[in-house]
């Protein structure tokens, strides 16, 4: 069991997977920690497309031209989504959710890394979007945040330097 200090030093991101899948409960535990996380005005009003088929996961990594191709190398993808007409905050509710399902995974000992979709996508001026759209038919009211790869690691990676922390961004009192 890590401590918190010790899973937040740990954590790092994984693009290398193998293609061992992941226990079904482990998945669980995952989902859990985002349906867990903060929300703006307790809304919890994201939702959660768990994809395990090998087919849409590699379709998903092919959703912007740069930096989504590792998802095809991981076992679960999970597409965090939220409803900005709706929710403000649906960003930052998001992004929270995504962060407690990779410190979940790293506790498991599973690898993740975010992939951003928001705002992204291919040459050709299509959306990530829209494309994760026409994969796994979300409704229109929901935006696409960001792509979380999950894995079995199959790299190691140095735990997060001490010494490299910005603590000159870290202001007291005043800026
Ligand atoms: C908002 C956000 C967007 C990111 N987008 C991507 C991405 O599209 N592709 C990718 O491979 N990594 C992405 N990452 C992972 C970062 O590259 C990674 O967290 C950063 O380089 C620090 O490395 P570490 O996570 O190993 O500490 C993203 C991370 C965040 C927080």
């Amino acid at each position: 069991m890590n401590s918190f200090k010790e899973l937040v030093q740990k954590r790092r991101s994984y693009r290398n997977f193998t293609n061992e899948e992941i226990d079904s409960e482990d998945v669980k535990l995952i989902l859990r920690a985002a349906l867990m996380s903060p929300t703006s005005k307790g809304r919890r009003s994201w939702h959660f497309i768990v994809v395990d088929d090998k087919m849409a996961i590699e379709k998903l990594s092919d959703a912007k031209d740069m930096g989504a191709k590792f998802l095809a190398k991981s076992s679960l993808a999970i597409v965090v989504l939220g409803e900005p007409l709706q929710n403000d905050c649906w960003i930052e509710d998001g992004a929270i959710a995504a962060l407690a399902m990779q410190l979940q995974a790293e506790e498991l000992g599973l690898g993740s890394c975010w992939a951003q979709m928001r705002g992204r996508g291919l040459s050709d001026g299509t959306s990530a979007d829209t494309v994760i759209r026409g994969i796994l038919d979300i409704p229109e009211n929901y935006n696409v945040l960001c792509v979380v790869g999950f894995g079995h690691k199959n790299e190691g990676r140095a735990l997060q330097d001490e010494e490299a922390l910005k603590w000159e961004n870290v202001h007291i009192n005043k800026f």
